[in-house]
C-alpha cells in the first residue's frame, strides 16, 4: 500500500501532537504511533512544565539556572529562545484545553524542582503529561485534515539509499521522502510519501534493565536517522532520575516526582542521616546528575539497593491533595506516604542528546525535522533541568511548523520509490533470540554505561554488543520483518552511539561521569 502526504508526523507525544495541530491548517497530516496515540512519556510526566510566568520569576533567572545544571554545555543561543517563547508556548496549551493547577485568584499554581531557583513548573497535581495529552489527543481526534495511524511502526525513514543512491552520512544532499510503516497488526509495510518527515518518536529508555520511560520508548527515531546519515550528538548525557520507586520487578519503573523534594520531602541513608547536604550547598534540590551520583555512593556504601525518600515530615492532608497519584500508587504497593518512607533509587529516565537540530529543529536531512526528546537542540548540554522537556518540544515543534509551512508548497512527492523489498526472508519463529538479545543489551548498558563510568567499563561493553549486533544484523537480512526485531536493531545501534560518545568524552562533564578522569 502507497500513501502521499503533505506531512508525516512519526509520534504522539506533546512534540508530534502540537506540530500536527499547526500544520493541519494548512495541508493533510498523516499521524503514526507505534502504539495507541496516548502511549508516549508525555502522558507519564509528573512534576510540570517549567515556564516564566510572573514576577518574581524572569526568564534570565530561567536561563541561568538551566545553563548551570548543562554543566556549561548548552548553546545559550537556543536556551534564550526556549525560554523567552516559554509563556506563549504555554498560553496555547491552555487554549487547546490542557487545564493547569490554580490558586483561588487564577493564577497557576507553581511548583519546585532541582536546579530552579524559583517556583516556575505548572502542573496538574501530579499528573502533568497525561492532562497535556489528554488536551492534544482531544483536538487530534476532532481535526480533518489528520489521518492517525496507530499501532503503525516506523521501519526506515526513505532517502536516496532507496533508490540506490548512496551518499555518505551527514552529506547535507541527503533527503528524506518519507518513511516505510509496518501495520504491527497485519505485518503488512507499507510506503509513505511525505514532503515534510517530522520525527518525534521520544525516548530510550529501554536501553537500560529500569527506566521510567514506557515500553516504546526504544530509540527508534534516533536510530532511523542514524541509519539514514543524520548527525546524533551528545548521546553520553543519559539522565538518570535520583527517584523512582524501588522495585525488583516493575516495567516502567514508578515515578517519585522531583516536585516532592520540592514540597519539602527529604533524602536519608540507611543510617538515618538527612545526606544530600553532605554532596551539595542545593541539598535534595541540586541538579539530578548530583543528586543521582550521591545517591549511587549511598547504596554502594550501605551495600542497599535504596535509600529512603522522607515524606512522613510533611503535612498529610497536603501530601494527598497535591500528590494523589504518587500517594495511590505507593498505598498500592503497601506503603502509606504519610506515615511510612518511600524507597528509591535512580533509574534511566531522559536522552539529553539525539539528533542535531537546528533552531528551526531542521535536521542535517533536508525536509526531515525532529523535535521532542528525540532532538538535540542544544538547550540541555550536560544535564537537563527537570520539567525543561515537555517545554522543549512545544518551542521546537512551534518552530519545525514555521520553517515547514515556508515550504513545504515548493516540495514534490518523488514517485519512484520502491516499495519494501522483504524477497528471499523467511517467518523467524524463534522470538527467544530476539528476547534474549534485548535482555543482553539491557544487563550491559545497566552495568557498564550507567551512573558512573569507567574506560575499562565502556570497553567491554563495546565489545560485548559487537558480537550481539553482528549476530542481529544477520537474523534481520533473513527474517520476514517483525517490530521486535525492528525494536532490537534500534536498541543496539542507540546503544552502541551512547557506548561510543562515552568513550570519546574524556573528562566528567554534567551526568557523564567515569573513574578515569579527575574532571
Ligand atoms: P513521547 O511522548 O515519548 O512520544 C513518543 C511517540 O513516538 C509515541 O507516540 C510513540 O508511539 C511514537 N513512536 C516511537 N517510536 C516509533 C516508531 N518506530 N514508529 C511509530 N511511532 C513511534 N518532562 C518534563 O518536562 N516535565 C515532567 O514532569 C516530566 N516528567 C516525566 C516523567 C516520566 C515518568 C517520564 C518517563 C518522563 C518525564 N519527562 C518530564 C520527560 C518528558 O515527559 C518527555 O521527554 C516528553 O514527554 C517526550 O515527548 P515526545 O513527544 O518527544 O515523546
Ligand atoms: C519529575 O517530575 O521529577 C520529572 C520531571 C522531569 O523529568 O522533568
Amino acid at each position: 500500500m502507497r500513501r502521499k502526504t503533505d506531512f508525516l508526523v512519526i509520534g504522539t507525544g506533546v512534540a508530534g501532537l502540537s506540530y500536527a495541530l499547526k500544520v493541519a491548517e494548512h495541508g493533510n497530516v498523516v499521524v503514526v504511533a507505534k502504539s495507541t496515540i496516548d502511549e508516549g512519556s508525555t502522558k507519564y510526566a509528573q512534576g510540570g512544565i517549567a515556564a516564566v510566568m510572573y514576577s518574581p520569576d524572569t526568564y534570565e533567572k530561567h536561563i541561568i539556572d538551566t545553563l548551570v545544571a548543562g554543566d556549561s554545555l548548552c548553546n545559550e543561543k537556543i536556551v534564550r529562545i526556549t525560554i523567552t517563547e516559554s509563556s506563549e508556548r504555554v498560553k496555547e496549551l491552555v487554549e487547546w484545553g490542557t487545564r493547569f493547577d490554580t490558586n483561588l485568584d487564577g493564577t497557576f499554581k507553581l511548583g519546585k524542582e532541582g536546579g530552579h531557583s524559583e517556583n516556575r513548573v505548572l502542573h496538574r497535581k501530579d499528573q502533568t503529561g497525561k492532562e497535556i495529552e489528554r488536551a492534544l489527543v482531544e483536538q487530534v481526534r476532532t481535526h480533518n485534515n489528520i489521518t492517525l495511524l496507530e499501532n503503525h511502526f516506523a521501519v526506515d525513514l526513505i532517502t536516496q539509499h532507496h533508490l540506490g543512491i548512496e551518499i555518505p552520512p551527514l552529506d547535507d544532499k541527503i533527503e528524506c521522502y518519507g518513511a516505510y510503516l509496518m501495520d504491527i497488526k497485519t505485518g503488512k509495510i507499507e510506503t509513505v510519501l511525505s514532503k515534510i518527515t517530522l520525527l518525534a518518536t521520544g525516548g530510550v529508555g529501554n536501553v537500560y534493565e529500569s527506566t521510567t520511560n514506557p515500553i516504546i520508548a526504544t530509540g527508534d527515531g534516533i536510530a532511523m536517522a542514524y541509519r539514514a546519515g543524520a548527525l546524533i550528538e551528545n548521546m553520553e548525557f543519559i539522565q538518570f532520575h535520583p527517584t523512582a520507586l524501588y522495585s525488583t520487578t516493575e516495567k516502567p519503573a514508578f515515578l517519585i516526582t522531583e516536585a516532592l523534594r520540592g514540597y519539602g520531602a527529604r533524602l536519608k541513608n540507611h543510617k538515618g542521616e538527612y545526606f544530600m547536604k553532605n554532596y551539595d550547598e542545593r541539598a535534595d534540590l541540586a541538579p539530578r546528575d548530583i543528586v543521582a551520583r550521591a545517591i549511587d555512593l549511598e547504596m554502594k556504601n550501605s551495600g542497599k539497593y535504596f535509600v529512603w525518600l522522607d515524606t512522613t515530615v510533611l503535612d498529610k492532608n497536603g501530601l494527598i491533595e497535591n500528590f494523589p497519584g504518587i500517594y495511590a500508587r505507593c498505598l498500592s504497593v503497601g506503603i502509606d506516604i504519610t506515615k511510612e518512607m518511600i524507597p528509591v533509587r535512580p533509574t534511566a529516565h531522559y536522552s539529553c542528546g539525539g539528533i542535531k537540530v537546528d533552531e528551526y529543529s531542521k535536521t542535517n536531512i533536508k525536509n526531515l525535522y525532529a523535535s521532542g526528546e528525540v532532538a538535540s537542540t542544544g538547550l540541555h548540554g550536560a544535564n537537563r533541568l527537570a520539567s525543561n522537556s515537555l517545554l522543549e518540544a512545544l518551542v521546537f515543534s512551534h518552530r519545525a511548523y514555521i520553517d515547514s509551512l515556508a515550504k513545504f508548497k515548493s516540495i514534490y512527492f518523488k514517485d519512484d520509490i520502491p516499495d519494501w523489498n522483504d524477497e528471499g526472508t523467511v517467518l523467524n519463529e524463534e522470538m527467544i533470540l530476539i528476547i534474549q538479545s534485548l535482555k543482553e543489551v539491557q544487563s550491559i548498558m545497566s552495568n557498564y554505561v550507567g551512573i558512573v563510568r569507567s574506560n575499562l567499563r565502556l570497553n567491554r561493553a563495546l565489545n560485548r554488543l559487537e558480537l550481539i549486533n553482528i549476530e542481529t544484523e544477520d537474523l534481520f537480512n533473513k527474517s520476514v520483518l517483525n517490530f521486535e526485531l525492528c525494536e532490537l536493531r534500534n536498541v543496539i545501534n542507540v546503544a552502541y552511539l551512547i557506548i561510543n560518545m562515552a568513550i570519546n568524552r574524556k573528562e566528567n562533564r554534567g551526568l557523564h561521569y567515569s573513574i578515569d578522569y579527575v574532571k
